[in-house]
C-alpha cells in the first residue's frame, strides 16, 4: 500500500519504518529540515533499539523515503497518518495546533480519496475537528467533491521497545464510521496480527478515549504502588513482597506495579493532564486522576526528602554521582524525566553532580545545562569522590555492578536507589548505606 506519515518523531518514524518493512511504500514527512536531511543521510534523530537497521534497509531499498514537502509525500497515497506532537497546553489540555495544521495541509494537497488517520494521541472530538479542517481546505480550493475518511488509530508503542511493540501489538484500535476505511485499515495491519486477530474496530470517540484510558490506568498503577511504598516504609512491610503478592492475582496482573520515583516521559504526564482537562470541559471532576498526578509529583519529593534527611538541608560541598538520566531505560528521551526535578531540587541546595547515562547525556545537557553538573559516559568514573550515588534510571547494567570497585571509588558508600534495583540485605552486607523505595 502507499502511505504517508506526517510527523517523523518517535511514533512517526517507527510507524513509517515498520510499515515499509512489510513492503509498503512509505513517505515520512516532517517540517523539521534538519531531521529530514539527517534521515536522508542515515542519521536517526532518536535512539530506539532495532530502529536504525530497519530505517536504513528500507531507505536503501527505496520503500521508505523522507521529505519536508507534504505534496511530494502525499502524492498518490491512499492513507495519511498524522503523527505530530500533541504537547500540553498551558491549561493542561492537549495542544492540537500541529494536528490541525497537518490536517489543513493534507486538505490543501489531496486530489483523490484518502484516509486520514489520527495516530497522535488526541482527545475525544479531535477526528471531527480534523474532518472539519480538511473539508474547509477542500472547499476553499473548490474541491468539496473529494471524498475522504478520518480514522482514529492511537498508538500504544512504548519507547525502548517501540519496534517490537509496533510489529507485535497487543491490539490495534481502529475508530471509524466508514466500512470502506475499516476494510483498508484492517488489511494494512493484517501483517502485524497474523497470529490472531487483534484488530478492534470501534466508533471514533471510543478509540480516541481508549488511548487516554490506557495511559491513565498505567499511570494510576504506578502512583498506587508509590503511595503504598510509603506505607511500607512506615510499617516495615516490603513493597516488593506486596507487589509479588498482588501481581499473582490474575485479576490484577504483574505489569506496571513497580514503586520508584514516579512516571515521566512524553506520554503519561501529559496524557493524564489532558484527560483531566477533557473531563473538566464536560463539567466532570477527575478526582482520581488528580490524585494520580499529585502522588507522582510528590514521589520525587519523597526521594529528595530521603536524601536531605541523610545528607542535611545544606548540600554545599556535597557531590552526588548519578546513574541514569533518561526517563526510563533503552531511550534517550528526557521529557518529564524524574531525574530533572530531582537534580534541580538538590542543586538548588548547593549540591554538585557527576552524571552518567549511556545515551541520554546530550538531551540531558539541553535541560540541565552544565552548572554544577559534569557528564560522563562511564558509570564508574562518576563515582570518584562521590558522597553518595543516586540511581535514577534502571539501566540493565546497573543490576550487577562491581560493588567493591564502587565502594573503593566513593568518598562514602551511600546509595539512594530510586528504582529498587538491589536487595537491601545483600547490599548492606557489601558495606553500603542503602536507601530505596518502600523496602524493608
Ligand atoms: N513517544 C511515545 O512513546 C508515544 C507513544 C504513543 C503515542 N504517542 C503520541 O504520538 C504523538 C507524537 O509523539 P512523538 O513522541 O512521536 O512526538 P515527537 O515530538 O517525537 O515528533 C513529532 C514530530 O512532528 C513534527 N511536526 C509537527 N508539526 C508538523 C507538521 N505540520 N507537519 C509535519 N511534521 C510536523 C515535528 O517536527 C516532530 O518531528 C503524540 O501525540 C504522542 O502523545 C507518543
Amino acid at each position: 500500500m502507499k502511505l504517508a506519515v506526517v510527523g517523523t518523531g518517535y511514533v512517526g518514524l517507527v510507524t513509517g519504518a515498520c510499515f515499509a518493512d512489510m513492503g509498503n511504500d512509505v513517505w515520512c514527512i516532517d517540517i523539521d529540515k534538519k531531521k529530514i536531511q539527517g534521515l536522508q543521510n542515515g542519521i536517526l534523530p532518536i535512539f530506539e533499539p532495532g530502529l536504525e537497521e530497519i530505517v536504513k534497509r528500507n531507505y536503501d531499498e527505496g520503500r521508505l523515503r523522507f521529505t519536508t514537502d507534504l505534496k511530494e509525500g502525499l502524492g498518490g497515497n491512499r492513507i495519511a497518518f498524522i503523527a505530530v506532537g500533541t504537547p500540553s497546553d498551558e491549561d493542561g489540555s492537549a495542544d492540537l495546533q500541529h494536528v490541525i495544521s497537518a490536517a489543513r495541509e493534507v486538505g490543501r494537497c489531496i486530489d483523490e480519496y484518502i484516509i486520514i488517520v489520527d495516530k497522535s494521541t488526541v482527545p475525544v472530538g479531535t477526528a471531527a475537528k480534523v474532518r472539519r479542517a480538511v473539508r474547509e481546505e477542500l472547499e476553499k480550493r473548490g474541491r468539496g467533491d473529494i471524498d475522504f475518511d478520518v480514522v482514529s488509530n492511537p498508538e500504544f508503542l512504548k519507547e525502548g521497545d517501540a519496534v517490537e511493540d509496533f510489529i507485535r501489538p497487543d491490539r490495534v484500535i481502529i475508530g471509524t464510521d466508514s466500512d470502506r476505511a475499516a476494510g483498508i485499515m484492517r488489511e494494512l495491519y493484517s501483517d502485524f496480527v497474523r497470529k490472531g486477530d487483534r484488530v478492534i474496530i470501534m466508533d471514533i470517540p471510543s478509540a480516541e478515549l481508549t488511548k487516554y484510558a490506557a495511559n491513565a490506568m498505567l499511570a494510576a498503577r504506578i502512583s498506587f504502588m508509590n503511595e503504598l511504598a510509603q506505607l511500607c516504609s512506615a510499617t516495615g512491610a516490603d513493597i516488593e513482597s506486596v507487589r509479588k503478592g498482588i501481581g499473582a492475582d490474575s485479576r490484577i496482573g504483574s505489569a506496571f506495579l513497580y514503586a520508584g520515583i514516579g512516571y515521566g516521559g512524553s506520554c503519561f504526564p501529559k496524557d493524564v493532564k489532558a484527560l483531566i482537562s477533557t473531563m473538566k470541559n464536560h463539567g466532570l471532576e477527575a478526582r482520581m486522576l488528580a490524585a494520580v498526578q499529585e502522588v507522582n509529583i510528590l514521589q520525587r519529593r519523597y526521594f529528595t526528602g530521603m536524601v536531605i534527611r541523610h545528607m542535611g538541608e545544606d548540600l554545599h560541598g556535597k557531590v552526588f554521582a548519578v546513574w541514569g538520566l533518561a526517563f526510563k531505560p533503552q531511550t534517550d528521551d528526557m521529557r518529564e524525566a524524574p531525574s530533572v526535578d530531582i537534580i534541580k531540587e538538590l542543586r538548588a541546595r548547593g549540591a554538585r553532580f557527576r552524571a552518567y547515562d549511556p545515551i541520554a547525556v546530550a538531551n540531558a545537557r539541553n535541560l540541565l545545562g552544565d552548572t554544577n553538573i559534569e557528564y560522563s559516559r562511564n558509570n564508574y568514573e562518576v563515582l570518584e569522590g562521590a558522597d553518595a550515588l543516586l540511581l535514577l534510571t534502571e539501566w540493565h547494567h546497573f543490576r550487577k555492578p562491581d560493588f567493591d570497585k564502587m565502594r573503593s571509588l566513593m568518598k562514602s558508600p551511600v546509595i539512594f536507589d530510586g528504582r529498587n534495583q538491589y536487595d537491601p540485605a545483600k547490599i548492606k552486607e557489601q558495606g553500603f548505606t542503602y536507601y530505596c523505595i518502600g523496602r524493608a
